[in-house]
């Protein structure tokens, strides 16, 4: 074991305040966690920082949609975000916001250091601009026909179905996902950071050992292209940090959202009493590491890296990007119920299983995870239930019921805790170059020979015979001891199993120091299950409750894109829907109502009657529009009684609850009297 003490500031990508957290984004935090629990468990100082990312366009429309302020939903987003953390049991040093003084203070601070060594330019370019709602619009929320294939309804920046990169002014037939409206272009004068007068420094950085080999061949790329200064500014409204002496112009999202990274880790160091400054200085000598997905690399190991240099800090001593997460070998599908949120998850399964499969199947690369849901339940129940849990459960009943649940004071046999220790430090080494499947792999064959020498030894035979009793604590006690050691190897990823474990052995927080010694003479407490097996009905029920959540936030995005648009009532039984006789009709006769400026008096043909209606369709058509037009009505209405007669059915129009109306028509061919199915 290294002997040092190492000191690191460990962190995560800080996820967006505009959305709820889904197992996705848990791939990483998962990963990260695992990663810093086993730096403490070796003994190390190791802090783990977070925030949420609060700035930037969708925050602001999102606010905007719920119709609070940006600091009412990023508070509530914050406290949910950090409750689905604390469930998955990710354990954060400090989780924080961007939108602090902190932040405030750092972003500032490396701006002005920037500018004064003159990395700053402005330039008036011409952007993409929502007339309506009076914006400069993000690549993302402008959407179009593709400019390669013509594909329907792609993004500003990327076409989902070819997969082509362009600029949103490529775009044919562009509208503002906003307000629907066309956009302009419209110049405004913008911040720009000199990147490319880093390119010496990056090269140099890039290949020095900081970033995995296909990152460092990524940013080969990058940098052989060519490095284009980065627009850091954006125009009002924006919901975002002002740059100082420029009114009206603040600080892009991605300019802040790293630096909440130092913010928040300042906030800790003043609530812990640490120094600043001896993690961040030019020369530090702590170690300081980004776990973040591939597809933000570039802000990590261009953008970050040169901000970092220009303003006098240190840089990363790592950044550690890792792959997306498929389900069933397929993107995460809202439809098909694989986009599942973390709350979703919680409602159903334990957070353990997850924790562990994904261990299990991480690497150090960056190659895309897949989620199999059988073979999360094949591997969960086979490794955790039959293998580890097994030898807990095989020996304590022994112990607890025949030997007054004390282990024996010596072992005839120590080669299974040899063992154990031998393997240990090749599972560390996995463990901290993040080969967590090695060591996943490594810790279940140890697992395996300690069944087999509980099938050996058969203690249920032994204890049938009184004069080999002793023989019984031998071998309950020597499984125990494996199976504690087990806990300690598997305590970065199961941290609350081996609470549980610490609990049924008796003994404090076990360190990986630990694995070293037995534990003889010792009393242990009762033993209760440790974990169940994964239930497939379990599964089940939360990839449904995944399509749920789908309608949920369907409504949300009506709402921020269209403010006529109301949410999707609740579900109806399929019985409720049938209850309706919906029926072709054709308007014979339309009519004004004296006194009423709503209503149009219909009479309807349905095949076998006609039908005297009260429709409240004024505002949008005259009675001439309506005449010899087909429509559909509701005709097992009750009648109901008017101030103009009685209204015998109803029938069907579109409308946003104001003057906006559209009467539903069926196609050329229906008849008056067809039934609606
Ligand atoms: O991609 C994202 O989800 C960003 N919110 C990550 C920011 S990481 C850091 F730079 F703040
Ligand atoms: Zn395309």
């Amino acid at each position: 074991m290294s002997s040092q003490s190492r000191r690191m500031v460990v962190t995560s990508a800080l996820p967006y305040a505009n959305g709820p957290i889904h197992i996705g984004h848990l791939l990483e935090y998962i990963q990260t966690d695992i990663w810093v629990r086993f730096q403490k468990l070796r003994g190390h100082e190791c802090i783990y920082i977070c925030a949420d990312d609060a700035h930037g366009t969708p925050v602001m429309l999102r606010a905007q949609a719920e119709g609070v302020t940006p600091e009412v939903l990023i508070e509530r987003m914050k406290i949910e975000h950090e409750a689905d953390f604390a469930d998955f049991v990710i354990e954060f040093d400090n989780y924080y916001s961007t939108h602090s003084e902190e932040n405030r203070h750092y972003s500032e601070y490396i701006y002005q250091q920037l500018k004064s060594a003159g990395h700053i330019r402005t330039q008036i370019i011409s952007q993409a601009y929502d007339p309506k709602a009076e914006m400069f619009l993000p690549d993302r929320f402008i959407k179009g026909e593709c400019p390669n294939c013509g594909a329907d309804d792609q993004y500003g920046d990327n076409c989902e179905v070819c997969g082509a990169t362009y600029a949103p002014t490529e775009l044919k037939n562009p509208v503002s996902v906003v307000t629907g409206e066309t956009p302009i272009e419209k110049d405004s004068e913008q911040y720009f950071f000199k990147l490319a007068e880093y390119e010496d420094m990056l090269k140099t950085w890039t290949r020095a050992g900081h970033v995995q080999k296909e990152i460092a061949n990524k940013m080969d790329e990058w940098l052989d292209e060519g490095l284009k200064d980065w627009d850091i500014s954006r125009n009002a409204p924006y919901w975002g940090f002002e740059i100082p002496d420029a009114p009206g112009k603040y600080f892009y999202v991605w300019l802040d959202a790293p630096i909440g990274y130092m913010a928040s880790f300042k906030n800790w160091c003043d609530r812990n009493d640490y120094n600043f400054d001896d993690y961040w200085k030019a020369d530090s000598e702590t170690e300081l590491y980004h776990f973040i997905g591939k597809d933000i690399a570039r802000f990590h190991t261009l953008f970050w890296p040169a901000m970092l240099h220009g303003a006098g800090f240190r840089k990363p001593s790592a950044v550690y990007c890792h792959g997306f997460l498929t389900v069933d070998g397929k993107k995460m599908s809202k439809s098909r119920g694989t986009f599942i949120m973390a709350r979703t998850y919680l409602d159903h399964l334990n957070p353990e299983y997850l924790r562990y499969y994904f261990a299990a199947k991480l690497g150090p690369g960056i190659d895309d995870i897949d989620l199999n849901f059988e073979d999360f339940s094949a591997r969960v129940n086979s490794d955790l239930v039959g293998k580890l849990v097994n030898i807990a459960s095989r020996c304590a009943g022994f112990i607890n019921k025949r030997f007054e649940g004390r282990l024996g004071r010596s072992i005839s046999d120590d080669s299974l805790s040899r063992q154990c220790i031998a393997a240990a430090e090749g599972i560390a080494t996995a463990y901290e170059n993040r080969e967590f499947s090695r060591a996943m792999r490594d810790i279940m064959a140890l697992a395996d020979r300690a069944n087999q020498y509980i099938d050996e030894k058969q203690p249920w035979v032994t204890i049938k015979d009184e004069a080999r009793h002793a023989q019984v604590q031998d071998v309950c006690t020597i499984g125990i001891n494996c199976f504690r050691q087990l806990v300690i190897l598997l305590k970065p990823v199961l941290p609350r199993l081996a609470a549980a474990a610490e609990e049924f052995l008796n003994v404090d927080a076990l360190m990986w120091a630990d694995l070293e010694n037995n534990l003889l003479d010792h009393p242990i407490n009762r033993y209760k299950p440790l974990m169940t097996r994964v239930e497939k009905v379990l599964i089940e029920r939360m990839i449904e409750a995944s399509k749920e959540d789908l309608v949920k936030e369907q409504n949300l995005k009506a709402q921020s894109n269209d403010p006529s648009i109301e949410p999707i009532d609740s579900e109806i039984a399929y019985d409720d829907f049938a209850k309706l006789d919906l029926r072709v009709a054709r308007i014979v006769e339309a009519k004004r109502v004296e006194k009423s400026d709503k209503l149009l008096q219909l009479t309807l043909d349905i095949g076998a009657e006609t039908r005297n209606v009260f429709a409240g369709i004024s505002a949008a058509y005259t009675p001439e529009q309506l005449e010899g037009k087909l429509t559909v009505m509701v005709a097992n209405l009750a009648p109901r009684k008017m101030r103009f007669g009685v209204s015998e059915g109803m029938v069907l129009a579109a409308g946003s609850g104001g003057d906006e109306i559209y009467v539903l028509n069926p196609d050329d061919g229906a008849r008056p009297g067809m039934r609606i199915r």
